[in-house]
């Protein structure tokens, strides 16, 4: 196994891909090694078209000679792989850490079959010490801030919300053109709740709660790449 389990989950996860497959390519760092290792077997003649999850990765992709395409062209896609912030036994996954959870989750959901992969520090037996990402219309942002907090106090959770920021103090602005807000919520005992009234609240646009979605995970730690399916 490779000394770095990031790389050891993509390693793993690559034994999935067959000729001809269309795939989703996701973002952060683990996922970054995925695109590397692909590219290698693309060199070597693998024929295989990728749907970027965010601008970093077509950036990636692109280096890596991996032929891209479009949701649009290609709405449905055989196989995702990507990271995540948090896992839980049941491959619920908080995401969005590298702010792309929007396209991440159109990608997923567009896929036949998510994979995710991880270290070992990213399971976690209750989803929310991470800091829930929470994509909103930059229009109303106040509003929809405290329409947020409702939601949250309605799912049974309570915690405080940032807006995400640049390192230059502006608002992080994600590829889609939005902003974000960062929900520390240390625990979330009902993720379904939350996901469901998150999603009902007017400005949001997509939160970090990915559940239903992926169905294998390859979590790799000292002792070797663990395989979990549902
Ligand atoms: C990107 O928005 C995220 O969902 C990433 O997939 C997640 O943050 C995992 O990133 P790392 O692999 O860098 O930990």
């Amino acid at each position: 196994m490779s000394d770095n389990p990031k790389r050891a989950a993509a390693a793993a996860a690559l034994e999935l891909v067959r000729p001809g497959m269309k795939l989703g390519l996701g973002t952060g760092s683990t996922a970054a090694h995925f695109v590397e290792l692909l590219g290698v077997k693309v060199k070597a003649g693998l024929n295989v078209v990728g749907v970027p999850t965010s601008e970093a990765t077509r950036g990636l992709a692109k280096h890596a000679g991996i032929p891209l395409t479009t949701l649009e062209e290609a709405p449905e896609l055989d196989l995702t792989v990507d990271g995540a912030d948090e896992i839980d036994s049941r491959l619920r996954l908080i995401k969005g850490g590298g702010a792309a959870l929007l396209r991440e989750k159109i990608v997923a959901n567009a896929s036949k079959r998510m994979v995710v992969i991880a270290d070992s520090g990213k399971k976690v037996a209750m989803l929310g010490a991470f800091p829930l990402p929470i994509e909103v219309i930059q229009f109303g942002l106040e509003a929809t801030k405290r329409a947020v907090v409702k939601a949250i106090e309605r799912a049974g959770c309570q915690g405080e919300i940032r807006l995400r920021l640049r390192p230059d103090g502006h608002g992080l602005v994600t590829d889609s053109g939005h902003f974000i807000l960062d929900a520390s919520l240390g625990r979330i005992p009902d993720p379904e709740a939350l996901a469901d009234g998150l999603a009902a609240v007017p400005g949001v646009v997509e939160h970090g709660l990915f559940i239903g979605l992926a169905s294998e995970a390859f979590i790799a730690g000292p002792s070797g790449v663990e395989h979990i399916a549902r």
